[in-house]
């Protein structure tokens, strides 16, 4: 049974963190906040600890994790090479919700990469993540906290839900600044490659490398990518997730549903509110631009399923590379389970 720690969020004090060091040590499971969502902390280069990080969230083993480490120096101790787009690259966007895929020290257990013969770093920038990193003084691997599948957490609470009887304790340090994953990107060889759009924007990296190869957010084409742990359905919510090309389609089929459905249905639509005031339907309005959206989407996708709806209707978002990230989610999250 989990135990919660509240942390300010830009100082955490030393209790908090030397009793989150002491559980790691322990080979113990600490979720703590990122600058993106909540991680699933646990050491890095421990065997025995990466298997309770599989076995806590019900994910395959051969789905890898991310390492979180406290520097560029300490990131490249656990690689082979490192390229010079991986310093580059680096440099721009660390401490920050980057995370490079480079080649795997021999003397850094598969488990941790799901067996591949690469590895995923980044460099976290929120303080807590920082602290903790330092205090502790090694690699952290640290999944987004929440079960297989499940929505990821972007509040103490989103975390508390899906694993709180799986894990030792939970560092509070409020919401998470940009509420959704950090991109990835393959530095090995050639071009590099965006795996998963997230929080660093496609323009912002194409800035720094030019020869960046970004992929459209279509998870029917994940089987192409090189990124094992893509699944085509993630980050979903209990609820079925139906995506509507417009507001007014949305709207329509929100209704239809409601009318239909003895539980309530849920309707997320972009700036302005819909305000359809109907029955059974429970409307959500999120944000015109692109990452003020991410901030709130899972946030949002959580309390419709807290609110018991049987399905979510959400107007689709523009296909724009700004959006790509939040597009990438929608996607995956509407997948029907296999
Ligand atoms: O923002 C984030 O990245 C959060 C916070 C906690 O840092 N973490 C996170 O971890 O999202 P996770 O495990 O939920 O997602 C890891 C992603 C997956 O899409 C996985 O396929 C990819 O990173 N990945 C990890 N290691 C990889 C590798 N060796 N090769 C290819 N893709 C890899
Ligand atoms: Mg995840």
């Amino acid at each position: 049974m989990y135990r919660l720690i509240a942390v300010d969020p830009r100082h955490p004090g030393g209790v908090a963190l030397a009793e989150a060091t002491r559980v790691l040590r322990a080979r113990g499971l600490v979720a703590f906040p990122t600058e993106t969502v909540y991680g699933l902390g646990a050491l890095a280069l421990d065997e025995q600890a990466l298997a309770r990080v599989y076995e806590a969230k019900g994910r395959p083993t051969h789905h890898p994790l991310i390492a979180h480490v406290e520097s560029e120096a300490q990131a490249r101790a656990l690689a082979r090479s490192w390229p010079e787009t991986a310093a580059r690259l680096a440099r721009a966007f660390w401490p920050g919700p980057l995370t490079l895929i480079v080649e795997r020290a021999a003397r850094v257990p598969a488990a941790v990469a799901g067996g591949a013969s690469s590895i995923a770093v980044r460099v976290p920038s929120h303080p807590v993540a920082r602290a903790l990193l330092a205090a502790l003084g090694e690699p952290l691997a640290a999944p987004s906290a929440n079960r297989y599948q499940g929505l990821s957490p972007t509040t103490a609470a989103h975390v508390v839900k899906q694993l709180g009887d799986r894990i030792e304790l939970v560092l509070d340090g409020g919401p998470c600044e940009a509420g959704i994953e950090s991109t990835v990107v393959d530095v090995r060889g050639g071009a590099p490659r965006v795996l998963r759009p997230g929080a660093v924007g496609i323009e912002a990296l194409t800035a720094v490398a030019p020869n960046l190869h970004t992929m459209h957010a279509d998870p029917a084409a994940a089987e192409t990518r090189a990124s094992p742990g893509m699944d085509p359905r993630h980050y979903a919510p209990r609820a079925l997730l139906l995506l509507a090309p417009t507001r007014d389609e949305a709207l329509t089929m929100a209704r239809s549903l409601a009318e239909r459905e003895d539980r309530p249905v849920g309707l997320v639509v972009r700036e302005a509110a819909v305000g359809a005031g109907l029955p059974g339907l429970v409307e959500k309005t999120l944000p015109g631009e692109a990452s003020d959206y991410a901030r709130l989407l899972f946030a949002t996708l959580h309390d419709l399923d807290d609110e018991g709806v049987c399905a979510i209707v959400v107007q689709d978002v523009p296909d724009e590379p700004a959006w790509w990230a939040v597009a990438d989610r929608l996607a995956r999250a509407s997948t029907a389970a296999r």
